[in-house]
């Protein structure tokens, strides 16, 4: 058996303490909130997250994205308990869990390998957490029938993992998880196996069964199309450092940092080199060739004069319209049915910009276009922090 796989199986035999009432969906879950608390981890001479603070609310889907080995998995795992902290504290439900045994902390995990038992059913993998921990057959029955009703899993559950297709086994995986009503529910990259059209066809499952369950989710990927459309809140994190955390909307238009502006988004946000110009008032930030009035953007500080700075504004944001200021050579076209994305070549920087128009354009043609100067970023070229 794999690591992962021993560790799933870990936390699964550990059960889920208490909450066999009978009540409906809404009654399944017992929302609760975590946060953790200036956690550091060690893992050898490796500190992965230093100083890690997250509060997730009751309820919520919370997303963890990031590029590989930026620590998401251990951060998962710590709140799991199959990792040991280093320093700081977890709390579950308002509880200190720093120390509690994974079996004793009301969460259920599911992993990008789905870990099934192999000579086992369907039913009796969905069933064997509850039937090692001694939970009465009846309510077996009742929290089976319920996850494979809201899973589609019905037909299935006579047969064996080997008979399923990827999708089914991740279903099973899920369904898992939720007969042991859990208050929170930890995923770490469980699509990631999956072709691309079952990738989005079980993330819009998960996204309706989250809304069914009203349950606290805590979500693992590094893919940001899954962060954008799953998240309550996602948080973005490099070298175990979370960079940004909030709604995938203010993530998306107010990136706190270069990093995260060019992490989401695709195309990526376009950037430009320059200065800004504060004169008279005004403030204008300035390539040498180009000026934008950016006087009505909401400086958190008042920038200095002749900063150098990043401007960042997205491919949707950079309009082809005749008659518009800016001119450029079409240098790219790349269709993607419902719009193409026509890359520009300004001054020697390659500017994309999404065009929903039928404006017959190829490459060598010369684009008028414009930026929208009121969803602009920018950045101090310096840091790269948010200006
Ligand atoms: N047992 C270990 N000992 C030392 N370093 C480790 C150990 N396990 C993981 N690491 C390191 O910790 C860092 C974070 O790993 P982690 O698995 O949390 O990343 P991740 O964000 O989940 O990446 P991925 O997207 O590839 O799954 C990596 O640099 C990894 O090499
Ligand atoms: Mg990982």
């Amino acid at each position: 058996m794999t690591n992962v796989a021993n560790m799933a199986n870990a936390v699964d035999m550990a059960g889920v303490a208490g909450s066999s009432d009978a009540a409906d969906v809404a009654g399944l879950t017992n929302p609760a909130n975590v946060a953790v608390r200036n956690l550091t981890i060690r893992l050898g001479a490796n500190t992965v997250i230093e100083n890690l603070d997250l509060d997730v609310r009751a309820g919520e889907f919370v997303v963890l994205l990031g590029p590989s080995g930026c620590g998401k998995s251990t951060l998962l795992h710590s709140i799991a308990g199959l990792i040991d902290v280093t320093d700081g504290a977890i709390e579950i439900a308002g509880e200190d869990m720093t120390w509690a045994d994974p079996k004793d902390r009301r969460i259920a995990l599911v992993f990008q390998s789905y870990a099934l038992y192999p000579t086992m059913s369907v039913e009796r993998n969905l069933s064997f957490a509850l039937r090692i921990n001694g939970t009465p057959k009846a309510e077996i029955a009742r929290r089976v029938a319920r996850a494979s009703e809201m899973l589609q899993l019905g037909p299935l559950l006579k047969r064996k993992p080997a008979q399923l297709s990827g999708g089914q086994r991740q279903r099973v995986a899920i369904g898992r998880a939720i007969v042991r009503e859990a208050d929170v529910f930890l995923f770490d990259e469980p699509l990631s196996n999956l072709d691309a059209k079952l990738r989005t066809e079980l993330r819009r499952e998960l996204k309706q069964l989250h809304q069914r369950l009203g349950a606290t989710m805590i979500y693992v990927t590094h893919d940001q199309v899954e962060a954008m459309t799953l998240a309550t809140r996602m948080a973005v994190m490099r070298g175990g450092v979370i960079q940004q955390f909030g709604t995938p909307a203010e993530v998306y238009a107010r990136p706190d940092n270069l990093f995260v502006a060019t992490f989401l988004g695709t195309p990526a946000m376009n950037l430009l080199k320059g200065t800004l110009e504060t004169r008279e008032g005004r403030v204008h930030f300035s390539t040498g060739h180009w000026r934008l009035d950016v006087s009505a953007y909401p400086f958190k500080n008042t920038p200095a004069n002749g900063l150098p700075c990043v401007l960042g504004v997205r491919a949707e944001d950079v309009r082809l319209a005749e008659g518009a200021s800016e001119h450029a050579k079409v240098s790219l076209v790349e269709p993607m049915g419902n719009h193409r994305v026509i890359w520009l070549d300004y001054h020697g920087v390659q500017v994309a910009s999404i065009d929903q128009t039928k404006t017959p354009l190829a490459i060598g043609d010369t684009a008028a276009f414009s930026f929208d100067s009121t969803h602009v970023s920018l950045f101090d070229e310096a840091g790269g922090a948010r200006l």
